[in-house]
């Protein structure tokens, strides 16, 4: 039998090229174990059954190759709620809080507004945003069925009543108006180099390129929401660090005002948002 800390100081040795060796080796062992990490700090010499040290040595050996955390645990947080996962979408970013951030911060709090998220994945952004504003009612849309499958799930276990799963190929089967349409959609490019490195090396496709310069998606969104939203309506989406002069050039063409880029943790212009029409009319 092996104790805690012993597990924890092998997994942490052969984690050496993850960005995170300790924080992975102790996600991977309160997984297993059920318990959180206070635990393991609390008890480092209690030895661990050898059914439970087997499935923990199964993980880190997935994990040392390569596969993300969140998909061995099935889980990740978001906007302080706990999502669950699955290798049919992306994992939710901490950089796409600040799209949730900039939908609260200029829609009006009390209104019983319409608002669409396109590209849902696990529901991230649309669970946050009904959470934070139970009076609006949220279509979290997304054309992949097994996604819709995950935020039913996710809808029911975070009790956001407020938000309905839709399958649609981006607005084929949106009815309109609505006050807002989010969405962080695919924008890599087709033969970007990071698509072989780290985490998104078992992310979908589907889910990450936006064709050869990454702005397919884009495109069709800025253009087809116009004709989506009321007077006045947002429109906020995610983009990639070198995309905000293109994407706000999009924005321009299809005549949105008060176009604004606002920039990640990392300090990358990550989030483009506009108004279309006057925004008082709303
Ligand atoms: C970058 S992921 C974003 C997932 C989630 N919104 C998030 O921020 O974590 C893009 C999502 O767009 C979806 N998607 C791709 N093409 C689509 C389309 N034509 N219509 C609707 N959704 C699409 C993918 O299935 C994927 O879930």
């Amino acid at each position: 039998m092996t104790s805690i800390a012993g597990l924890l100081a092998e997994a942490k040795r052969r984690l050496q090229d993850s960005d995170s060796p300790a924080l992975d080796a102790e996600l991977l062992l309160c997984h297993v174990l059920g318990k959180p990490r206070s635990f393991l700090f609390t008890w480092p010499e209690r030895e661990v059954d050898e059914v439970l040290a087997a499935q923990f040595h199964q993980l880190l050996a997935r994990r040392i190759s390569g596969e993300p955390v969140a998909y061995l645990l099935g889980r990740r947080e978001f906007y302080g709620h706990e999502f669950l996962v699955s290798v049919d979408t992306l994992i939710p970013r901490p950089d796409t809080e600040l799209l949730v951030d900039i939908a609260l911060e200029t829609l009006p709090a009390e209104d019983s507004l319409r608002v669409a998220d396109l590209g849902t994945g696990t529901g991230a952004i649309a669970i946050s945003l009904g959470l934070a504003r139970p009076t609006w009612q949220l279509l979290a849309v997304d054309y992949v069925v097994a996604v819709l499958d995950l935020v039913e799930r996710n809808v029911r276990r975070l009790r956001a009543a407020n938000v309905t799963p839709l399958q649609s190929s981006w607005y084929s089967r949106l009815q309109g108006p609505f006050d807002a349409i989010v969405s962080n959609p695919p924008y890599i490019r087709a033969n970007d180099v990071h698509l072989q490195r780290g985490d998104v090396r078992f992310e979908p496709r589907s889910a990450l390129v936006g064709g050869d310069d990454g702005l397919d998606d884009i495109r069709l969104i800025v253009s087809g929401a116009p004709a989506r939203l009321r007077a006045g309506g947002l429109l906020a989406l995610e983009h990639g660090y070198d995309q905000g002069a293109a994407v706000r050039e999009l924005f321009h063409a299809a005549g949105f005002q008060s176009v604004e880029t606002r920039r990640d943790y990392g300090d990358n212009e990550r989030v483009t948002f506009g108004f279309y029409g006057a925004r008082d009319a709303q």
